[in-house]
C-alpha cells in the first residue's frame, strides 16, 4: 500500500519551544514511521509579517532545522524543506488567488485575530492577508492527506478543502487532493507565566535549546496558584501550569498523581513540586540539548540536508504544478 503524505511547516520567527514539542514534533516523529512526510520551513509565510527583519527568518532557519533534528525528525524518513526555494509554491499560489473572494480572506478567524494582535487595522500588508491561500498552495503541491496541526490551524486546512474543491470542479480534473487536519491528542502547553499559549514572542517559554541554569531559572519563576499562600493552603492542580507540565512531561504518573492529591490537601509547598519538574524537564531535555550542540558543530551539514530535501520537494511540487496547468489548458510547451 502507497503510504499517505502528510505536511506540515513552521514559520523560523524564533527557536522552538515544550509548546511546540508537545503540539507538534512529537507527532512528526511518529508519523515518520509509516507516513511519507513533508516538513517545511516557512520562511516565506514568516516574511508575510517579517519583511522589515529579514535576518531574523534567515538565521532562525538554521535554528529551526536543528530543533527538527535534536527531537529525532529524521531526513532518511522525513523530507525537510525551505519554503521559499521551491518555485512551484508563488505559482500554484497565485492560481488559487483567482478562486477565492477578497471577502473570504478577510473572514479567515486566524488571520482577523492575528491583524488584531499585531494592530494592523487597515494597512495590513496583501501578503499576510493571503497567507491562507499560499499555505493552499503548500499543502495541495505535495498532496498532503493529514495536516497535523494546532487548532489555530484548522480554518487554513477548511479553506485549502474549499480550494481544492474549487479548483477540482471548475477545471474538471482530481489533481488535487483534499487535506484532512489532524489534531494533536495533547491540550496546548501554557506558558511559564500561567497565559493559555507558550509563544516564542511571548517571553513565556522554555526553548529546546535552553541551557540547565536557563531552564531552571523559568521553572523557579513559574507561575502556579496564585492562591496557595502558605504551605499548608490547599492548592489548585486545575490552571496550575506546574501540573500541566508534569502531566506532559513526566512518566512518573503514580507520582504525579500523589503529588497533585497533596498538593490539592495542603501541606505541600510549590518549592517541592517545581523541584520535582525541574528533574523532569532537565532529563527530558539534556539528550535533546546533546544532540543540538553537536549538531550546530557543523551547520553546512545541516544546510545541506534542506538543500537536497529542498531538491526532493521542488520536483514533487513541480510536477503537481505541471498537472494544474495541464487541467487548466495553460500548458502550452509540454508536448
Ligand atoms: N501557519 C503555520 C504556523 O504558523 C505554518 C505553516 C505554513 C503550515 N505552511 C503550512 C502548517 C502548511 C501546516 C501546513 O504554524
Amino acid at each position: 500500500m502507497k503510504k499517505k503524505i502528510a505536511l506540515t511547516g513552521d514559520r523560523p520567527t524564533g527557536k522552538l519551544h515544550l509548546g511546540h514539542y508537545v503540539g507538534s514534533l512529537s507527532s512528526r516523529v511518529q508519523i515518520q514511521e509509516d507516513h511519507s512526510q513533508f516538513v517545511m520551513i516557512a520562511d516565506a509565510q514568516a516574511l508575510t509579517d517579517y519583511a522589515h527583519e529579514p535576518k531574523r527568518v534567515s538565521e532562525n532557519v538554521l535554528e529551526v532545522a536543528l530543533d527538527y533534528l535534536s527531537v529525532g525528525i529524521d531526513p532518511k524518513k522525513t523530507t525537510i524543506f525551505i519554503q521559499s526555494l521551491v518555485p512551484a509554491l508563488p505559482e500554484i499560489t497565485l492560481y488559487f488567488l483567482n478562486l477565492v473572494t477578497w471577502n473570504r480572506l478577510k473572514h479567515n478567524p486566524t488571520v482577523k485575530l492575528e491583524i488584531q494582535q499585531k494592530g494592523y487595522g487597515e494597512e495590513v500588508p496583501a501578503g499576510f492577508m493571503i497567507y491562507p491561500v499560499s499555505q493552499a498552495a503548500d499543502i495541495t503541491a505535495f498532496k498532503a492527506e493529514v495536516v497535523p496541526v494546532g487548532d489555530d490551524q484548522l480554518p487554513m486546512i477548511e479553506q485549502t478543502v474549499e480550494l481544492v474543491r474549487k479548483f477540482n470542479r471548475l477545471y474538471q480534473t482530481d489533481v488535487l487532493i483534499e487535506p484532512k487536519a489532524v489534531l494533536s491528542s495533547v491540550a496546548r502547553l501554557p506558558g511559564i507565566d500561567g497565559k493559555a499559549k507558550m509563544g516564542k514572542s511571548l517571553g513565556n517559554a522554555i526553548f529546546l535549546s535552553d541551557s540547565p541554569d536557563e531552564i531552571a531559572k523559568k521553572v523557579k519563576g513559574m507561575y502556579t496558584d496564585p492562591g496557595h499562600l502558605r504551605v499548608e493552603d490547599p492548592g489548585k492542580v486545575e490552571g496550575n501550569p506546574v501540573f500541566t507540565y508534569l502531566d506532559a512531561f513526566a512518566f512518573d504518573r503514580a507520582k504525579v498523581e500523589e503529588l497533585k492529591a497533596h498538593y490539592q490537601r495542603g501541606g505541600l509547598g510549590d518549592g517541592v513540586v517545581k523541584k520535582y519538574l525541574l528533574e523532569v524537564l532537565l532529563s527530558f531535555l539534556e539528550p535533546i540539548r546533546k544532540r543540538r550542540e553537536e549538531l550546530a558543530k557543523d551547520p553546512s551539514h545541516v544546510m545541506n540536508i534542506l538543500f537536497e530535501g529542498t531538491k526532493v520537494a521542488s520536483a514533487v511540487a513541480g510536477e503537481t504544478l505541471r498537472e494544474m496547468k495541464r487541467s487548466m489548458g495553460i500548458d502550452y510547451f509540454a508536448h
